[in-house]
């Protein structure tokens, strides 16, 4: 049996070698995934990447689960964090603690992340004192472009760069096992590694952080919206399009299905 990444050993990674996190919402994406990862994600990026939303806005703490389900069904070996969407922790710790216990009870994951402004500090030492490890999420925090007219990185004046820093400290001083942060310059991404507790994984934070994590979509070519920060390692896109394409000529011209695909049932007592 393989033995799953626990928090302890994500939090035994600060300052050594990088985590490796991508998201996943699905068991066939999450069991090629999982061998290579330290942190699988379900993030509420699922919303736009799986469910064509606009933003991650609508999406619900009842399609986290779901998605969340799938993943734990096929991910054996990476720590499995489940995205506490918009709307279902910000009220109060209580509302957080409910949502959170949900979603961990329900999958079988082993932590939740929340997008952390300064506010959730009181969220995140409330559910690590009731056993619920809590990934913080600080800089551009998607679930504020309502606020912010979109998604715009963090950190360009010195107001701006301040919030970042006290969002990291908060968190960490809060008990987060890991803070993700994202959207900021690479001096401001060095400094909050060098000085919290907690590892920092970066995304569009520059190769300072303790560990990087991408949008797997993005990361394949699957999704056409990336920004500045993503790295293409594959153009699936690409791929699926020739694929159709060419089914769609082979059931056109009669070239598929052919006779190896073709059941022939030969009568019993012919
Ligand atoms: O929802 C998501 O995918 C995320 C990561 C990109 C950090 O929050
Ligand atoms: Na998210």
């Amino acid at each position: 049996k393989i033995k799953r990444i626990g928090v302890p050993e994500i939090r035994a990674r600060k300052g050594g070698e990088p985590l490796v996190c991508l998201t996943a919402y699905d068991a066939p994406m999450a069991r090629l995934l999982d061998p290579h990862c330290d942190i699988l994600l379900v993030g509420d990026s699922l919303g736009m990447v799986v469910h064509g939303l606009d933003s991650t806005i609508g999406v619900t703490l009842d399609m986290m689960i779901l998605h969340g389900k799938a993943v734990m069904r096929a991910a054996k070996q990476a720590l499995v964090v489940i995205d506490l969407p918009f709307g279902s922790y910000e009220k109060s710790p209580q509302q957080a603690f409910e949502s959170a216990s949900r979603a961990l009870a329900e999958t079988g994951a082993q932590a939740v992340k929340i997008e952390s402004g300064v506010y959730a500090a009181e969220t995140i030492r409330f559910l690590t004192e009731r056993g619920i490890p809590v990934m913080g999420h600080v800089g551009l925090r998607p679930q504020a472009a309502l606020n912010e007219g979109g998604f715009k990185a963090k950190g360009r004046d010195d107001a701006e760069r301040e919030r970042v820093f006290r969002e990291a400290r908060e968190a960490d001083a809060a008990g987060a096992f890991a803070i993700v942060i994202e959207g900021v310059a690479e001096e401001i991404a060095r400094q909050i590694t060098a000085e919290i507790a907690a590892p920092t994984i970066g995304i569009g934070a520059s190769a300072a952080c303790d560990g990087q994590i991408l949008v797997t979509q993005d990361m394949l070519g699957l999704f056409d919206w990336t920004p500045k920060f993503v790295r293409r390692y594959a153009q699936l896109s690409g791929v699926v399009e020739d694929a159709v394409k060419a089914y769609g000529a082979d059931v056109k011209s009669r070239a598929f299905p052919a006779a190896a695909e073709t059941y022939s049932f030969k009568p019993k007592n012919g």
